[in-house]
């Protein structure tokens, strides 16, 4: 017997980062866009526990207990008194290191996963309270939908969406690492006062009425300098999209995939030929949000 648990990406249409914390993680306002690019994590009893991966970025998936999915079967037995013998194989289709939620996707899955194959049958509250230990972007891909994560990102007020936004997703050569990017930013605010991150009402009120050209005029992400100062080719992606007609371009999360909102399905697919023919990013999807969470499928 096995379960499979479906888990989608995510884009953070506003990420207002505040200063560091003493505990080194940051306040944020950060919201949250599932969107239709998916990992599927299917659990297995097994001898121990083990994690494989297969997809066209599965050898820069660490297969060890640093593996988020690994460290999701591990809390629940624990939290249980179950043993974690148990095979997580991850068909991913997510970026890996891309700043769209693949690792805290795999995690909320095999949290998932483990819970209906064990029959642990924990609460909504326990299941988040678990994400919220592993990182502070798992809750969110167990919600999924569009919501507000405050505190460090992984205090969730969920938020409606009145409508479906079409996007473009253009992939980097080689990721980059979120602490990096999050030192980064330390770095080019270091004697800047920062304000306290807020949502912007403009930003929200374009989601609930599914206002693709007030979203595109509100979307922001304050670790876009860091991302960009890390690596500056990425400007030349973002201008190529936008040129192509995308109504806004940014930094998808610490990076470096970026993001493109388009007006409609066949905007989409324009920004994305182009992108691809420019030859200033790795590989391009196409795809919508909001998109469900993690779902048994
Ligand atoms: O919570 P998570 O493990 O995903 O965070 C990865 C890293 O990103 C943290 O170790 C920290 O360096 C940075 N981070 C942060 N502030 C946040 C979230 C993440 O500084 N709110």
């Amino acid at each position: 017997m096995s379960v499979t648990v479906r888990v989608p990406a995510k884009v953070n249409v506003q990420l207002a980062v505040g200063g560091a914390r003493p505990d080194g993680f940051h306040d944020l306002a950060n919201v949250f866009l599932a969107v239709g690019l998916y990992d599927e994590i299917t659990v297995t009893p097994a001898e121990e526990l083990s994690v494989t991966c297969s997809g066209p970025d599965a050898g820069q998936v660490p297969l060890d207990r640093t593996n988020l999915a690994a460290r999701a079967a591990l809390a629940l037995a624990e939290r249980h008194g179950l043993d974690p013998a148990v095979h997580l194989h991850i068909t991913k289709d997510i970026p890996v290191a891309g700043g769209m939620a693949g690792g805290s996707a795999d995690g909320a899955g095999a949290l998932v996963a483990c819970d209906a194959l064990w029959g642990t049958h924990a609460s909504r509250e326990e299941l988040l309270d678990i994400c919220a230990e592993l990182g502070s972007d798992v809750p969110f891909s167990l919600v999924g939908g569009a919501a507000l994560g405050t505190g460090r990102g992984e205090k969730l007020t969920p938020l409606e969406v009145g409508g479906t936004f079409h996007w473009v997703f253009a992939t980097a050569d080689g990721g980059l690492s979120t602490p990096a990017v999050y030192r980064e930013f330390d770095r080019l605010t270091e004697g800047v006062g920062i304000p306290e991150p807020t949502a912007s009402e403009e930003l929200l009120t374009a989601l609930a009425k599914g206002d693709v050209n007030a979203l595109a005029a509100t979307l922001s992400n304050d670790l876009q300098p860091a991302a960009l100062s890390l690596r500056p080719s990425l400007a030349d992606t973002l201008a190529e999209g936008r040129a192509a007609g995308a109504l806004a371009g940014l930094v998808s999360g610490s990076g470096p995939t970026t993001a493109f909102l388009a007006a409609d399905a066949e905007s989409a697919r324009t920004v994305a030929r182009a992108l691809r023919e420019s030859g200033t990013c790795r590989t391009v999807r196409v795809t919508t949000g909001p998109a469900a969470g993690a779902t048994v499928l």
